[in-house]
């Protein structure tokens, strides 16, 4: 009971500082953009103690930003409190759109991609079961993962179902459960006061932090290279004086947007303005990505990220499927395989 109230302390104690230090940050780096600095910094301040005062200030904000992290790992069924008090409210929300599916290397994944985006400020991570059922390996493992999420779960019919002899290309995958995501943002959001963009990462891609940041302030959609996709070193839009004129990819450039599906965001007032707009199941192979993003926005209108699509930050890694083979022959010698209750 003492450990309990102590822990609890410590965790009022924690969040309050952290309110406290993120407000006076928050005037500070208002103080800082304001022509009119001079009312805060006195007039004859070098411009050199400026920059160690800018670089004071970034160590702390990322002190505050380990601090945060610190403190969701620890109070995970207090993140909504955290988030609230960290919380910048004109800084617009990243949501996150997950397909997953039940694979023994599943968790390994998922908490992989759950670290990643914890470094990520107002991020809501929308993550889709591919089951009939909420499995509880992802129902336990969302509720300590620190993040803001939201868990949901369709299961895909079997006649689109990837077969293990299929390549992983033959078939369109996660499209209903895209689609549910897409869903329950129509459902719990407002076109006129959503502010915030959604994007679709899978569970075994890595993500440069820097990405989400590109991505956050996008108008309509924006775009821009993904690493080791399309059997190439990356593919990527082509920009001509800061509009994309082109792609870079072998499969069909041709396509209207001949993008992957790690290699853009979309402003979710466009998603709510636009109903219609889904994945289908339906469309040549390849052509996902393309279909949605020709039902919301032309080729001129897209945001090129990354330096003018110049830099590679999501790679199109895959993760080896786990060779259990001695499990077998474990059993074919009379011993018990590993014990089943040890979720792996
Ligand atoms: C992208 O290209 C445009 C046009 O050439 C240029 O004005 C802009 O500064 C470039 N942006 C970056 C981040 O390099």
């Amino acid at each position: 009971m003492f450990v309990q109230r102590s822990k609890l302390l410590f965790l009022y104690i924690s969040v309050i500082c952290l309110g406290i230090f993120v407000t006076i940050l928050t005037y500070a780096s208002i103080a800082g953009d304001k022509p009119d600095c001079q009312s805060v910094f006195p007039h004859d301040v070098p411009l050199q103690d400026l920059d160690s005062r800018q670089q004071e200030l970034d160590r702390k904000l990322s002190q505050l930003r380990d601090l945060e992290v610190t403190l969701r790992r620890s109070y995970p069924q207090k993140v909504a409190a955290i988030e609230q008090i960290v919380d910048d409210r004109h800084v617009p929300t990243i949501y996150v759109i997950t397909p997953t599916y039940a694979r023994t290397v599943q968790k390994a994944e998922l908490t992989r991609l759950s670290y990643t985006f914890l470094h990520v400020p107002k991020l809501h991570w929308i993550l889709v079961e591919d089951s009939p059922t909420k499995t509880a390996l992802v129902s336990q493992f969302l509720s300590r993962c620190g993040l803001t999420y939201t868990h949901l779960n369709v299961a895909t019919p079997p006649v689109f179902k990837t077969k293990s002899a299929d390549p992983h290309w033959l078939k369109p995958r996660g499209v209903l459960q895209r689609n549910l995501g897409l869903e329950w943002l129509r459902e719990h959001l407002h076109a006129d006061t959503a502010n915030g963009v959604v994007y679709f990462a899978d569970d075994d891609n890595t993500y440069d932090i820097q990405l989400f940041e590109e991505m956050r302030y996008t108008k309509r959609v924006s775009v821009w290279p993904v690493g080791l996709s399309g059997y190439l070193r990356y593919e990527s839009p082509v920009v001509t004086n800061g509009h994309v004129t082109s792609w870079f990819t072998y499969f069909r450039p041709d396509r209207a947007f001949a993008t992957d599906m790690a290699g853009f965001s979309i402003n979710v007032r466009l998603l709510l303005d636009r109903p219609e707009a889904v994945f289908k199941n339906t469309v040549r192979r390849g052509h996902l990505e393309t279909n949605l993003l020709s039902a919301i926005t032309t080729m001129g209108e897209l945001e090129p990220k990354a330096h003018n699509c110049t830099k590679v930050l999501v790679w199109h890694t895959r993760t080896e499927k786990a060779d259990l083979r001695n499990e077998d022959k474990f059993k074919k010698r009379g011993f018990p395989g590993s014990n089943p209750d040890i979720e792996v």
